[in-house]
């Protein structure tokens, strides 16, 4: 695996403190309507959204939830690097094949309840794609499968990818990066997303300059 997984490396107490923190703000705040299919996005590219949900993921599945990560980022996938992952056979395998979304599931070594579908082929036109009956149906039935599923999505601004995902979602977490991300760009992603109607469920801060690895999640209300 990359050293970017702090979870798994070793990581310090704050770094894991950070991981487990956001696992419980997602997972265990509002109880009445759990959050299951969460999206992690930024303004911009760059900001750690890969990253941060990877380490999300695995903090997920170190408490033997059933976890589901996917690569939904089909323009710079990076989620089958981090996990030394081959990145064919994935999602848009799935989305333009006949097979079943279990088919393109990969597994990672230590972690038995969390699967993982990278972002298969290079499709042409991802947003496209992405209107497919398909994911809808694959949506559905992860729900029933899994107890968390997790998207990586490419940065809102720019493209509809994030948007269209969205529509799919519980809640979506911005992930904002202290040294890069402009309040300006996060405003507009925020107002896009907002247009979804999908629930802005907090911000992730990154890259601060103590080099703490994930600063702190504050759930927007
Ligand atoms: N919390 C963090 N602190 C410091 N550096 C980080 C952090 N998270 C990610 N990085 C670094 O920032 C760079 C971009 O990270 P990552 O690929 O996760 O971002 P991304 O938002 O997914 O990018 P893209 O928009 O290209 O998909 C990488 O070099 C990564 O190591
Ligand atoms: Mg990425």
């Amino acid at each position: 695996m990359n050293v970017n997984l702090v979870t798994f490396h070793q990581p310090t107490e704050h770094e894991a403190e950070a991981f487990r923190v956001l696992r419980t703000n997602l997972r265990f705040t509002n109880v009445d309507s759990p959050k299951k299919v969460i999206l992690l996005s930024s303004a911009k590219q760059g900001a750690g959204k890969s990253t941060t949900i990877s380490n999300l993921a695995i903090t997920m599945a170190k408490y033997s939830l059933k976890t589901l990560l996917i690569d939904g980022d089909l323009r710079r996938p990076t989620i089958h690097e981090l996990f030394d992952l081959r990145k064919n056979n994935g999602l848009t395998n799935y989305l333009v094949g006949n097979q079943e979304f279990s088919e393109f599931l990969k597994s990672v070594p230590d972690y038995p309840t969390l699967d993982i579908l990278t972002s298969g082929i290079e499709p042409p036109e991802p947003s496209e794609l992405l209107f497919s009956q398909k994911l809808k149906e694959l949506i559905t039935q992860a729900r029933e499968d899994y107890d968390i599923i997790l998207i990586d999505t490419p940065p809102v601004l720019g493209m509809s990818d994030t948007s269209i995902w969205a529509t799919l979602a519980d809640g979506i977490v911005l992930v904002i990066a202290s040294n890069q991300s402009k309040i300006e760009e996060v405003k507009q992603a925020k107002e896009q997303l907002e247009r979804t109607n999908v629930k802005i469920l907090g911000t992730v801060l990154t890259k601060v300059k103590d080099n703490s690895y994930v600063d702190y999640y504050t759930k927007d209300r």
